[in-house]
């Protein structure tokens, strides 16, 4: 274990939220310093997001499931990675993909059974892959059985005292309690039907109308979370990522809003019921722009300081069950990094997903920055810092990057939006990610990453299925580009996704030349890349490393040491996104994300891994 003295007050140091592009450290400094060698698994593991829709069909019906991941979880173990995050399986009527849960202790049979989880889970134990779950706390689905007896039992009743209801505003009560927008576009807020059919009271849903937003402040919301810890741990799962980990608390008095709300996306708390406030296809702004509200403590929905204490409670709960560690990871949009650092302090969670990261442009100074700052927040709580670029939640990075960089990262794309450059945005995607994974810390691959698999941006419409895209009357695009299901084998019906000729999302044309099969052992191809960054990865410990900067940094190139937990190589990664090539000092290349020149000198939008001789 690392030993460093926290601080475990909400006053962080916040020296880290001052770094800048001019303040970053000079070279040779050290910016990280090593973890011991002893670290437990988690500090520097790379987790896999598997979007079991979207992954493997066993059974042929066109959506993901259960023993079709089991079947493919040898692929995993090949590709080198550590643990599988699967996003959430449970019982659910699917108007948010799954996170909308109805029952938090069976799987939806459309995945399969709790056999079949059990399954999967030792199976994939088998192979040396942990398995994280997916536990979505802010909100159940409104056919949870909880919902469903609020709905019966009327106004005042301890049924409604779980969730978020009050009365109206305005004669008789037809206003919303308050002007929240949902998150999806729209109200945040819908009035019910009491049972004798009479209007009656409105309910909170930060998301869809079919997401009612729980009450934190109850205590039996906060045992019943506390019970469903334990029966997935009983289950043998080895942690949770923690959907909207920054929304389960609201500030007193719902007071109104008249700031941005957004989490992937940003919605004007004065658009309309169905969000017809809205432009069309409105550039977004990045997260954490959106999040300054928050960290200014501005914004009522995000971020407010009961969390914490939630988290705390989770942690004795994990804790309890001893070594080796299950853990808790947060996805909480929240900037700038020193207020992210809170969810990491050593007795809540421990990791918290790194969106600065993922939203910064491809732009050095911008990366430096991000890489130092995050580095620098949570060594100040002694937390390691992750890394991710994509998700199920954004535009794939292989796309993102090939798109006008001086824009705000658009909640999807479709025919008539302008197009990403896909070689460009492949060969930054490929750069992008070798950096990550040279950085200390833990890292997040999202499924279909490793083949270089770009964003559905031409999908057409009568397929979406993101609520975003309903809400908004279609105005925004919304998730579904990057949820389209794996392709495996080039030829076979859905691209060897399952037995069925129909997945439940439609594949681009260009996901056939990318399938598994035709990238395996072909030299060069994005999956032998992400194998060999794997190998040399966890063979030398570098995300157990240290990390300087190195001088070849400029405005244009990222050139970083990470001084491998070994302790006994140093690596060079030098990332180029400069128009002259980069010449690296003598020393081994271990692994390049595009070609060199004919000199060996690193060219623009590539990173090589330079092993340095040893001094
Ligand atoms: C998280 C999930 C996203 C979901 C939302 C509401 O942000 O990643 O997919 O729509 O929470 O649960």
């Amino acid at each position: 274990m690392v030993s460093v003295t926290l601080p475990l007050t909400d006053t962080l140091t916040e020296t880290a939220a001052s770094t800048t592009a001019d303040t970053l450290t000079a070279p040779g400094e050290v910016v990280h310093a090593a973890d011991s060698p002893d670290a437990p698994w988690w500090r520097d593991a790379v987790i896999y997001q598997v979007y079991p829709r979207s992954w493997a069909d066993a059974d042929g019906d066109g959506m993901g499931d259960l023993p079709g991941i089991t079947a493919r979880l040898p692929y995993l173990r090949d590709l080198g990675v550590d643990a599988v995050w699967l996003s959430p399986f449970y019982v659910s009527p699917m108007h948010d993909a799954g996170y909308d849960v109805a029952n938090y202790r069976d799987i939806d049979p459309r995945f399969g059974s709790l056999d079949d989880a059990d399954a999967m889970v030792a199976e994939a134990h088998e192979l040396g892959l942990k398995v994280i779950v997916d536990l979505v706390p802010n909100h159940t689905s409104s056919e949870h059985a909880w919902f469903r007896a609020a709905l019966a039992a009327g106004p005042g009743s301890p049924e409604r005292a779980r969730y978020v209801f009050r009365d109206g505003r305005g004669p008789d009560g037809e206003e919303p309690p308050n002007n929240w927008p949902s998150v999806f576009g729209g109200r945040g807020w819908t009035r019910v039907t009491e049972a004798d059919g009479t209007p009656g009271q409105w309910y909170l849903h930060i998301f869809d109308v079919t997401q009612p937003d729980l009450n934190w402040e109850h205590p039996e919301v906060v045992a019943e979370f506390h019970d469903i810890l334990r029966f997935w741990c009983d289950r043998g799962v080895d942690g949770f990522r923690v959907d909207v980990a920054h929304g389960l608390v609201k500030r007193e008095g719902l007071p109104d809003w008249h700031g941005k709300v957004g989490l992937y996306d940003e919605v004007d708390a004065d658009a309309g019921p169905t969000g017809e406030g809205r432009d069309a296809q409105q550039p977004h702004s990045s997260a954490g722009e959106v999040l300054d509200h928050t960290a200014t403590g501005a914004s009522p929905m995000w971020d407010q300081d009961g969390v914490h204490e939630i988290y705390r409670g989770w942690r004795k709960v994990l804790e309890s069950y001893g070594l080796p560690d299950r853990i808790l990871c947060a996805e909480a949009w929240v900037t700038p990094a020193h207020r992210l650092a809170r969810y990491v302090r050593p007795d809540e969670m421990h990791q918290a997903f790194n969106f600065d990261f993922l939203d910064a442009h491809w732009d050095a100074g911008a990366l430096r920055t991000v890489i130092e700052a995050s580095l620098r927040s949570n060594d100040d709580v002694g937390a390691p810092t992750t890394w991710v670029l994509s998700n199920h939640d954004v535009v794939r990075h292989a796309s993102r990057l090939g798109l006008d960089q001086s824009l705000p990262r658009p909640n999807g794309i479709r025919a008539g939006d302008p197009q990403p450059d896909a070689v460009l945005g492949l060969r930054r995607a490929r750069a992008a990610t070798a950096l990550m994974l040279a950085l200390p810390g833990g890292a997040y691959v999202y499924q279909g990453e490793e083949l270089g698999l770009p964003e559905h941006t031409t999908m057409p419409d009568s397929f979406r299925q993101d609520p975003t895209f309903h809400r908004t009357s279609a105005k925004v695009t919304g998730r579904d580009g990057c949820r389209v299901p794996m392709p495996w084998v080039k030829g076979a019906p859905s691209n060897g996704f399952g037995p069925g000729d129909t997945p439940w999302l439609p594949q681009p044309d260009a996901y056939a030349d990318l399938a598994v099969d035709q990238q395996e052992g072909v030299a060069g191809s994005t999956l032998e890349l992400y194998r060999a960054l794997l190998e040399y990865r966890r063979k030398h410990r570098f995300g157990h490393g240290s990390l300087t900067w190195d001088a070849l940094s400029s405005d244009t190139v990222i050139a970083l040491r990470n001084t491998a937990g070994d302790g006994e190589r140093t690596l060079l990664v030098i990332t180029n996104l400069g128009a002259d090539p980069v010449t690296p000092p003598p020393g081994e290349v271990l692994v390049a994300s595009g070609p060199l020149t004919d000199s060996g000198a690193v060219p623009t939008d590539t990173t090589a891994w330079v092993r340095l001789p040893v001094a």
